[in-house]
């Protein structure tokens, strides 16, 4: 490679600080997982015990965490595991590695938004206002399409467009107001607590525990989306394992305290509802606090879409600008240095999928997809401690390899438990990938070399 694009400097300003960056990764993490899942899961897989599944998912995510800090820091790039996998193992697995990325940002959007959906139209129930049925459901549910999901999907795409200084002002906005219904949640509920719910604490044993893990795991993804804004942040060594850890500690803890608390007051069998959490607030007699948990969680949710928005789109820019995908993808709006183009096709493929397809298959594919990128990435710090052993590492994951070795276990501990149909659904996205790559990338994209720097 003559010129390797990937290294230059550059040229736009760098415009996220550390709090900034804590509140993008706490605006992708905390979503449709802890105000959609919690409940199901906590009626179907573990019971009370899924305190311990949220532990088991932290813990997993914080594995995850320190590798993809150790690599964000030594490689800082927007393209994030794609990036680092072209380096440190080479072209054809780095595309595998961004095309999978690209396939998760798109389908974690389309589930949020559609989460999302059910909490608009409980919002707008209470308020006695009913939208057609068929327009709200994709057509596995009987609907023609899901257009709440779409509407808003196609609205933070235009928001993104306008550039990430004008955005986080936004997104700051909207990351307050959903830690706000979550403690609102909590300090109302916490009075209810009868510790008797809490038994059995284990009513589906210690597997149960597990299948929750794989299920809530959803909830952690988001902190990943964080390095793929390294070259917008400022501090960029420090300020992003900072942030990463950061935005874990927060996430979690609310997590606990919530699943604790709706456990508590209310029996887990009776938590087998989409929107868990305004039920609880009603069953107690808190119905407008629960209207306002409703209206936070339509605006909070809108966080999360529009922080998957950017990181899709910021893997494509990355994979265009080295050839992978066609160069022109790349191109940064003059006004607004955002990649228009990149974030235009993110949000039109999961506006697509969020109109048409059910809420948990594209959970699932999202899971299964990132599951492979952060085993992979895991590997890729060790094969990079051997092949780069002279790299600069600002932040290095301690312990020596066995912090990465644990991630890729309970990497693949979690996706054995994941479904065959959303197994195939990954393989088929992962033919698309391969038709692409020996047809166009190939024969564009060259290998990395470091010679070339600069
Ligand atoms: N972690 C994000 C959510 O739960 C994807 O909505």
């Amino acid at each position: 490679m003559k010129n390797n694009p990937q290294l230059k400097k550059t040229e736009h300003e760098k415009t996220l600080g550390l709090f900034d960056l804590a509140i993008l990764g706490i605006g992708a993490i905390i979503g449709t997982g802890i105000l959609v899942l919690t409940g199901i899961v906590a009626a179907e897989d573990s019971g009370p015990a899924i305190v311990f599944s949220f532990l088991i998912a932290a813990l997993a995510s914080g594995l995850i965490g320190l590798c993809y800090s150790e690599l964000t820091t030594s490689l800082p790039n927007s393209g994030s595991a794609f990036f680092y996998t072209w380096v440190g193992i080479g072209k054809f697995v780095a595309f595998l590695a961004g095309w999978t990325l690209i396939g998760v940002y798109i389908t974690t959007t389309a589930t949020v938004a559609n989460g999302w959906t059910g909490y608009v139209q409980s919002f707008l129930e209470v308020l006695g206002v009913k939208l057609p049925h068929q327009f709200l459901m994709n057509p596995s549910a009987g609907g023609y399409v899901n257009l709440p999901a779409v509407l808003m999907i196609l609205l933070m795409t235009i928001i993104l467009t306008r550039g990430t200084s004008e955005s986080k002002l936004i997104n700051n906005f909207l990351v307050g107001v959903k830690i706000f219904i979550i403690l609102l949640f909590i300090v109302v509920s916490v009075q209810h607590v009868r510790p008797s719910n809490w038994h059995p604490f284990l009513p589906y044993g210690v597997k149960g525990i597990f299948t929750g893990a794989s299920a809530v795991f959803f909830s952690f993804l988001g902190f990943d989306a964080l390095a793929t804004s390294a070259e917008d942040a400022k501090n960029v060594e420090k300020n992003i394992p900072r942030a990463i850890i950061l935005c874990l500690v927060i996430s979690t803890t609310l997590y606990i305290l919530v699943s604790l608390v709706m456990t508590g007051v209310v029996p887990y069998t009776k938590l087998n509802v989409s929107e868990a959490m305004s039920y609880v607030l009603i069953v107690k007699g808190h119905s407008f606090v629960a209207e306002v948990v409703s209206l936070g969680a339509v605006l909070g949710i809108m966080a999360v879409v529009f922080a998957f928005i950017y990181a899709g789109s910021n893997i494509l820019k990355s994979m265009s600008r080295s050839a992978f995908l066609p160069q022109n993808l790349a191109q940064l709006n003059t006004k607004t240095h955002s990649p228009n183009r990149a974030i235009w096709l993110v949000g039109i493929l999961s506006a697509i999928l969020a109109g048409e397809f059910d809420l948990h298959y594209l959970a699932l594919i999202a899971n299964i997809g990132s599951l492979m990128v952060f085993a992979l990435i895991s590997l890729v710090v060790i094969i990079l401690r051997y092949r780069y052993p002279e790299l600069k590492r600002p932040f290095k994951v301690p312990f020596g390899k066995t912090i990465p070795i644990l991630s890729i276990i309970i990497c693949i501990v979690l996706l054995v438990s994941i479904s065959l149909t959303a197994w195939l659904t990954y393989l088929a996205w992962i033919a698309v990938g391969l038709l692409i790559y020996f047809t166009y990338s190939l024969r564009h994209a060259d290998e990395f070399n470091f010679t070339s720097e600069e």
